[in-house]
């Protein structure tokens, strides 16, 4: 039986999943049902002796590139594909709103390439969407097909069972989040100081907590992200800084 939120696999590695995701969280909700997933190993659609899924570049250049016939087979086997996407540092970039997205859909297939990448006709005839999970190469898709899994099954319905930790923290209002303390109130860290909680989140006013946390959550985004400190501003119609 398959989930509310079911994930197709298509990978030379299917040993790598769920991986991580079988644990904590993300484990439990897939014991409960609240999410599934399937692998599709690529290589039970290579033919010939040697089984191989990729061939050299045409045009010339380093590395192997996936073949499009097999990776074809392997999409075409997959009875409800739904929304088609490939793992690529080319793609368009995850983000927080993306993964809320990609969250809401019922079936995802992703495909996850090795070596070069794949024949570009087959993500053509196919619709993939090709996504990245940052500006950065790895090895394969499989740890970025990971990564998306696990941004979107905490999103699903009764996964956090928290609505309001999920709105309050990083990203989804757009900012960076305010630092968290707990007990001790007072703390000697190895460094010899003495460190204590600010101290306004012991003084009980919820309203001055509220604004203390908002103002660190701007400034923390101003100076460490002034990339998404600009896209809030400008979202919310306040003029950048030195423009009219
Ligand atoms: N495959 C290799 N690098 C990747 C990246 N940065 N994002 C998504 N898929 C990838």
């Amino acid at each position: 039986m398959t989930a509310r939120w079911h994930i197709n696999i298509i990978t030379l590695f299917p040993e790598m999943f769920p991986g991580p995701l079988g644990q904590s969280l993300s484990g439990k909700a897939l014991e409960n049902g609240k999410w599934s997933f399937k692998t599709v190993n690529i290589r039970d659609f290579a033919e010939g002796v040697h089984k191989s899924v990729d061939d050299t570049p045409y045009g010339g250049g380093a590395g192997m590139v996936m073949r499009p016939d097999i990776i074809e087979k392997a999409v075409r086997s997959i009875e409800n594909p739904g929304r088609k996407i490939y793992l690529s540092p080319r793609g368009t970039p995850l983000t927080q709103k993306l993964a809320q997205e990609l969250s809401e859909e019922p079936v995802l297939t992703l495909l996850c390439g090795r070596y070069e990448g794949v024949d570009q006709r087959v993500l053509d005839s196919e619709q993939f969407k090709e996504i990245s999970i940052g500006d950065y190469v790895l090895s394969g898709g499989e740890p970025a097909a990971l990564i998306l899994m696990d941004a979107c099954i905490r999103l699903l319905p009764e996964v956090v069972g928290n609505a309001e930790t999920t709105l309050e923290e990083s990203f989804s209002g757009g900012l960076l989040e305010y630092p968290h303390y707990t007990r001790p109130a007072e703390w000697r860290s190895a460094d010899g100081q003495t460190r204590a909680v600010p101290e306004i989140l012991t003084s009980g006013n919820h309203r001055n907590i509220a604004l203390w946390r908002k103002k660190q959550a701007e400034t923390l985004t101003q100076s460490r992200r002034p990339d998404l400190w600009q896209a809030c501003q400008e979202k919310s119609g306040k003029p950048e800084k030195g423009k009219k």
